[in-house]
Parts: structure tokens; sequence; C-alpha cells
């Protein structure tokens, strides 16, 4: 059956970043696929009462907190799943921020550091720090949320757009390296979205308008969309995709300029 392999029972996943916005959607919809979901995010409050509502709905999950810039976080994070379930099976590198607009010649250094370090230096550390046992146990599979702007140049937030680029090399070179211990590595490319961290951009008026012109559905994105993609990746009827880099921006890219 090959409906079958869409189910996530049994699985365990950790997702960063997971207290609103794409990641709690993502954690939602493998919840809903009978995956064992960890959600983490900065605020252990904030990530109890995702999980305390997923709970409610009958899957189950457990809040962890984990600011994954943070060495000591990122391993609490990956020992407390292993104590609590004894296996890991999917990681979401979901967690992203961007400190700064404005042009690189103005970025102080502070701020292209974060960047850095939580967009693309935790996603490889949270990676190698699950590879030994997703090896041990025959197999797993790391989503990389990286973004269109990892694809193409900005005027305006150069520091994200290089972390999310870097980002998406990242998992190729971890397919690439990975593929014979049956982990599979894949990246995901949203368009814009409607969350909190796209709020400056997508609350604009104009701003909202200029992107669904320029957006071949003719719209923003709901978090929930975000969801299906990332539970296919997880799961066993991804069984072939590893080293994927798959847009999920409603034909952003591909909308013609005239
Ligand atoms: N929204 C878009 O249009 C869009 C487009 C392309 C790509 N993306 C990417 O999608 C991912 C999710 O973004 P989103 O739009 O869903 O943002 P969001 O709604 O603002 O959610 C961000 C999540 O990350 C957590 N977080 C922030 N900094 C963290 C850190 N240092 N360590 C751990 N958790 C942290 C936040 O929770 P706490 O505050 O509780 O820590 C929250 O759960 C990001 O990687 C982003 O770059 C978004």
């Amino acid at each position: 059956m090959i409906k079958s392999k869409f189910d996530l029972t049994g699985k365990v996943a950790i997702i960063t970043g997971a207290s609103k916005g794409i990641g709690k959607a993502m954690a939602q919809g493998m919840a809903e696929f009978g995956a064992t979901v960890v959600v983490s995010s900065r605020k252990q409050a904030a990530v109890d009462e995702v999980a305390a509502t997923f709970k409610k709905e009958g899957f189950k999950a457990i809040g962890v907190e984990c600011h994954v810039a943070r060495a000591e976080d990122r391993e609490k994070l990956v020992n407390q799943t292993l104590e609590k379930f004894g296996r890991v099976d999917i990681l979401v590198n979901n967690a992203g921020t961007n400190p700064y607009f404005g042009p690189i010649a103005k970025m102080n250094m502070e701020a292209y550091q974060k960047t850095m370090d939580v967009n693309l230096n935790a996603a490889m550390e949270l990676s190698n720090l699950v590879y030994p046992h997703m090896k041990k146990q025959g197999g797993g599979s790391i989503i990389h949320i990286s973004s269109i702007e990892g694809l193409h140049a900005s005027h305006m937030m150069g520091a994200y757009n290089i972390s999310k680029a870097a980002l998406i090399m990242l998992g190729n070179n971890q397919a690439a390296e990975w593929g014979v211990d049956n982990i599979r590595v894949n990246v995901i490319c949203p368009g814009f979205v409607d969350t909190k961290l796209s709020a400056a951009l997508v609350q604009n008026e104009q701003m909202r308008d200029k992107i669904s012109r320029n957006t071949a559905l003719k719209r923003i994105a709901t978090p929930e969309e975000m969801a299906g993609l990332a539970v296919f990746l997880a799961s066993d009827a991804a069984s072939y995709c590893t080293g994927a880099t798959i847009l999920n921006d409603g034909g952003l890219i591909h909308a013609p300029l005239f």
C-alpha cells in the first residue's frame, strides 16, 4: 500500500522553532500522521502550550526549550528526546531569524553572526548530534527550512539570504555523505508565508500587493500550507528523495515579470 508509506506512527520527530508559524504547522502535520513530536523553541511555556494542545487532540507530543544557537540547549534537546522516546527519526531545522534589514555594508558583525548561528550553524550542529543515532537505527530524515531568499539576492536581507543559501548546500552535502547510512536530507524553500517573522513585509499593504502580484498563485501562503511537504519528506513515501531542494513558494520564482 502506497498510502501506508505516509504513516509516521512509531517515528519520533524533533522540530525546532515550533511554538508558532511554519514549525508549529509542520509539527501538527507530523503528529496527525502519527509521529511523536518534540516541539521546541526558546520558551518552555510556549512549547508546553503547543504540546498540551496537541495532546488534547490525541497526538503524542512534548515540549523542550532549546535556543538553537546554544550548544548546551541543543544537547539537552537531543538527549531529552532520546531519554524519553529512545530514538529520533526526523529532525526539522526550522528555527530562523532575521535581525537586520539594510545594506550589507552597514550591517554590524554581531547581527551577521547571530543570523549565521541560528539559521545555518545550529542546523549543522543539531544534525551532527542526531546523525549517530539515526545511523544506528538504520536511517532517518533531516529537513532544513531554507527560503526562496536562499536562491536569489535581496537589497535588504543580505545576511539572511547568505545563510539560507548556505543551508541549501549544507543539506546537499549531508545528503551526499549520509545517503550510505539511509539518512535522507532535503531542503524546503518556502515563499512568503503569513507569520510573525514575515509580518513586517506581509502585513504591509503595498508589499503584500507586490508579493501577491509577483506570485503565480496571487497570494501569500498560510503556515499550514507548508506542512504537507514536510510530512512527505519525513515519511517513507519519500524513501528515494534526498539532496532535493524543493520550492513551496506559490510560483514566486517562476512568475513572469512581464
Ligand atoms: N514566513 C515566511 O515568509 C518564511 C519564508 C521563507 C522561509 N521562512 C523560514 O521558515 C522558518 C520559520 O519561520 P516562521 O515564518 O514560521 O517564523 P515565526 O512564526 O516567527 O516562528 C519562528 C519560530 O522559531 C522560534 N525561534 C526563533 N528564534 C529561535 C532560536 N534562536 N532558537 C529556537 N527557536 C527559535 C520561535 O519561537 P520562540 O520565540 O518561542 O523561540 C518560533 O517558534 C524560518 O527558518 C524562516 O526563515 C519563513
